[in-house]
């Protein structure tokens, strides 16, 4: 089986729920960790282990944001095309709706917030030269109860997959990476709703098992993140900014400090005063002003202005103003949101806030 051409799936649908307001104005897929959109990291994943050919499935929300950021590919050096699922109906459901642009060949599915330290690559080439009908990649966690989770039989065989089960036969998770060929589609077709009135990934893969279809798995190395809640965001951005590479296409002037691994972007500026800890990444034309402290574990889009305060473990989004008295710590900021300090009535807070936001104060 070692010539077939192997395709890649992004899945860049969903409800995207737990991320409101961040997901009213754009799929969540495209929320950036460390400045590059979640879902870039998975495109760039599958063009290095050599795969040309990607279809990604979009969902109702704005996917015209994921066609212009991605087009035809070519500048990522890939051939795109695009799918549309009209309702997010689950991860097979959308898988079902690529079975046009598969046609013979296997393919790779992975989930556009998912986010692997190890890549890809050595697994693509297991499963090329395996005869395996799906191939997933297991990652060991400490809350089995929250993910599709494996059970093994004698002499290490994967017999089962059971979505959030109560008593986790094994430690292993099912992550958003899938290995598979075309035979998939026929179990998917034979699929029911499940109680959340989706077709899951998790039974398409058990009805595999089922019917006697050999389905193998590897074990991730290295970190896999799977990105759904702000918490989860966050901790990515954290994983990443921990291999960031020291890079100074910005200006830093005299008399400011940068420590550790710091990346600042072209036409951006360090004012002289302020304090950036790495890692943390500014990204291009934005500017920290004098007294302002930039702590560890930070993402600043571009074309941001932090006048005042201090800001740690967070992600703040392209076209911000910030200039408050207080420390933002553990926040994920939208584009183009304006934070000042409310210095004319010092007795309250005033807040201008869109469905769906979350405040702690
Ligand atoms: P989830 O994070 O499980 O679901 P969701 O995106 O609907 O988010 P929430 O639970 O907060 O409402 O989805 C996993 C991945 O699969 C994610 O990248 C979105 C994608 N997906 C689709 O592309 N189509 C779908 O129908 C579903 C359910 C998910």
């Amino acid at each position: 089986m070692g010539n077939e051409n192997m395709k890649g799936i992004i899945l860049h649908g969903g409800h995207g729920t737990r991320l409101r307001p961040l997901t009213h104005t754009g799929p969540k897929q495209l929320i950036p960790i460390a400045n590059k959109p979640m879902s870039q990291y998975v495109l760039e994943d599958l063009r290095d282990s050599g795969i040309s050919e990607i279809s990604i499935i979009v969902g109702d929300v704005l996917p015209e944001k994921v066609k212009s950021h991605y087009g035809t590919g070519e500048e990522f050096g890939v051939r795109i095309s695009y799918i549309h699922q009209d309702k997010p109906g689950g991860i097979a459901h959308a898988i079902s709706l690529a079975e046009e642009f598969v046609g013979t060949d296997p393919f790779i599915v992975y989930l556009g917030d998912n986010l692997l330290k190890g890549k890809i690559t050595q697994f693509v080439e297991e499963f090329k030269r395996s005869d395996y009908d799906a191939m997933t990649l297991l990652c060991e966690v400490e809350n089995p109860r929250q993910f599709g989770v494996a059970q093994f039989g004698e002499s290490g065989k994967l017999i089962k997959l059971i979505e959030k089960p109560e008593k986790p036969p094994s430690n292993y998770a099912l992550t958003g990476i899938y290995f598979l060929r075309p035979s998939i589609f026929s179990t998917i077709s034979s699929l029911k709703p499940s109680w959340r009135d989706e077709l899951e990934i998790t039974e398409a893969l058990q009805g595999l098992l089922d019917t006697g279809r050999k389905v193998g798995y590897r074990f991730v190395t290295g970190w896999w993140k799977d990105t759904g809640t702000v918490d989860d965001i966050l901790e990515a951005n954290r994983l990443v900014l921990d291999d960031l590479k020291k890079t100074s296409k910005g200006v830093a002037e005299a008399r400011s400090s940068i420590q550790g691994r710091v990346s600042t972007g072209s036409g951006s500026i360090v004012k002289r005063g302020a304090l950036i800890r790495g890692p943390s990444i500014i990204g291009e034309n934005s500017e920290i002003y004098s007294g302002v402290y930039i702590g560890p574990y930070t993402s600043i889009g571009n074309n941001v202005k932090v006048r005042k305060g201090e800001i740690e473990n967070s992600i703040i989004m392209d076209d911000c103003q910030v200039e408050v008295e207080a420390r933002i710590t553990d926040s994920l900021i939208g584009p183009s949101t304006v934070l000042t300090s409310n210095l004319g009535s010092p007795k309250g807070y005033k807040l201008i806030v869109g469905e769906c936001s979350k405040i702690i104060l």
